[in-house]
């Protein structure tokens, strides 16, 4: 990859509920670039194998499910739109709400640790990032560390796990899923352990990357920052 076809990549990393989508997509939006939710990519693989009844650590199950292509699009909102009416299609199915529920980010988060299913999605990160019109906006967990190792501008957010619990739960709450704030923080950590732990791209800060933890923050701010950020690094 060269550098002059990543220069208008941004790349934000962090563990879940640390704020990134909300960051993402309002870069995405005052910059003009496409967002990449990068999660929602393994959380399609997650719900069709589940859907085909392979098992999520069945690496010939999830070969047959990721080839030859694993029939995943992206419809963007309208420019008007609140950037969330952003829709996951698999093989023409909208699964926008089915690829949220707790069970399947159990089920992104197992798929994600295989070394078949990154290898099968990194060539497709890259390319939603490469024919981006103006630029794009990934946001992930190892997009300034492997998928755009040269992405100009790298941000890594994080929270403390409270705060990303109470987050994350609140979202939950709003779709009217019942679950506990303790069990939203235990899966979590759950999570969190393995996304760390994994052999391969495992979560953490690129060595370039800006960390802001958003603990306690205004989610505005950060954002204000972030643009600002991006801006500078994106001229430079
Ligand atoms: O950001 P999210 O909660 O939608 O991510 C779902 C799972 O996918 C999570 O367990 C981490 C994993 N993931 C990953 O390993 N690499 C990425 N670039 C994005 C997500």
């Amino acid at each position: 990859m060269s550098a002059a076809r990543i220069a208008n990549i941004v790349a934000i990393d962090g563990p879940a509920g640390a704020g990134k989508s909300t960051v993402a997509r309002a870069l995405a939006r005052r910059l003009g670039f496409t967002m990449v939710d990068t999660g929602a990519i393994y959380r399609t693989v997650a719900l069709a194998a589940r859907r085909a009844g392979i098992e999520w650590d069945d690496d010939e199950g999830l070969r047959r499910v990721l080839e030859p292509s694993l029939g995943i699009s992206f419809i963007a909102p309208p420019e008007d739109a609140p950037a969330e009416a952003q829709r996951v299609l698999l093989k023409g199915q909208d699964v926008t709400e089915a690829i949220r529920t707790p069970e399947i980010s159990r089920g992104a988060s197992v798929v994600s640790a295989r070394p078949i299913v990154r290898a099968a999605l990194l060539e497709l990160q890259r390319q939603l990032g490469r024919e981006a019109k103006k630029g794009a906006v990934l946001e992930g967990r190892d997009i300034g560390t492997v998928v755009f190792p040269d992405a100009p501008v790298k941000l890594f957010l994080t929270a403390s796990d409270e705060a990303r619990a109470a987050r994350r739960f609140q979202e939950l709450s709003q779709k009217g899923l019942a679950v506990t704030e303790a069990e939203v923080l235990a899966d979590q950590r759950k999570r969190d352990a393995s996304d760390r732990g994994r052999d391969i791209a495992p979560l953490k800060a690129a060595d370039d990357a800006l960390l802001v933890d958003t603990t306690g923050l205004d989610l505005d701010q950060v954002i204000d920052r972030c643009v600002d950020l991006a801006k500078s690094r994106l001229q430079a």
